[in-house]
């Protein structure tokens, strides 16, 4: 059931019906509070029609589209990444350029095709030039991702990079010393690893990687992290 105003609205938008608010009434989707925006409740198509119509920061107006996220949405594992690329902004879909090739790859060697898991990431549009989201967009789209999240129910979050793991949990502390535990995202463990992308760049640090994704692996099978 679509609940909110907000959420009506989207609904109403996606379907390309035009809704008129009365004059003296802010308009939600101008609100800098992202706490006005709730997509708690919302059910799996609902949740993608909210967010392809999604106008709550100005990454709308650059967006080729929004990328949603891909995969088995009753997976045990969920990837969490950055943003999207340009790829991904032409395409609709998280990691499909050469980062997500590799990300693939690091899936596959722990016996995780890439329709088995969950790909999301904290922003559904690309920011412009690849640069870092803004703590406004991350917010304004974050709950986007704890709908997603909630509606998985994954035994295991995997956030890739410095700004998945950062946002996730709230710190600033640098991948290198995220990495290596397991951490938890209210009462769902989560795994810090490098960023696919500085993989590429660093292939040094693959074997990191390997073994932070074997930790994820005995999480999701049951290991107390
Ligand atoms: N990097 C990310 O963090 N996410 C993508 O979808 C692509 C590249």
């Amino acid at each position: 059931m679509i609940q909110s105003e907000q959420q009506r609205r989207a609904y109403l938008e996606a379907l390309g019906i035009d809704v008129w608010l009365p004059r003296d009434q802010p308009d939600p989707e101008e609100a800098s509070d992202s706490s006005v925006v709730d997509a708690g409740g919302l059910d799996w198509s609902e949740l993608r029609i909210a967010v392809a119509a999604c106008r709550r920061c100005a990454l709308h107006e650059s967006r080729t589209q929004t990328v949603f996220g891909v995969g088995d949405p009753d997976s045990d594992w969920m990837i969490i990444g950055e943003a999207p690329g340009a790829e991904e902004d032409r395409r609709g879909e998280p990691f499909v350029g050469r980062a997500g090739k590799l990300l693939d790859e690091m899936l596959r060697a722990v016996g995780q095709a890439r329709d088995s898991v969950f790909i999301a990431n904290i922003l559904k549009c690309r920011p412009p030039n690849n640069r870092d989201p803004k703590p406004a967009e991350s917010s304004a789209c974050r709950t986007y991702l704890e709908r997603q999240i909630q509606l998985v129910q994954p035994k295991i979050i995997l956030a890739v990079g410095r700004i998945a793991a950062q946002l996730l949990l709230d710190t600033d502390s640098p991948v290198g010393r995220l990495r290596g535990s397991a951490h938890q995202l209210g009462n769902i463990p989560l795994v810090v690893t490098y960023h696919p992308a500085y993989l590429l760049r660093s292939p040094s640090q693959k074997r990191k990687a390997w073994d932070d994704l074997c930790l994820a692996k005995r999480i999701a099978a049951g290991a107390s992290p």
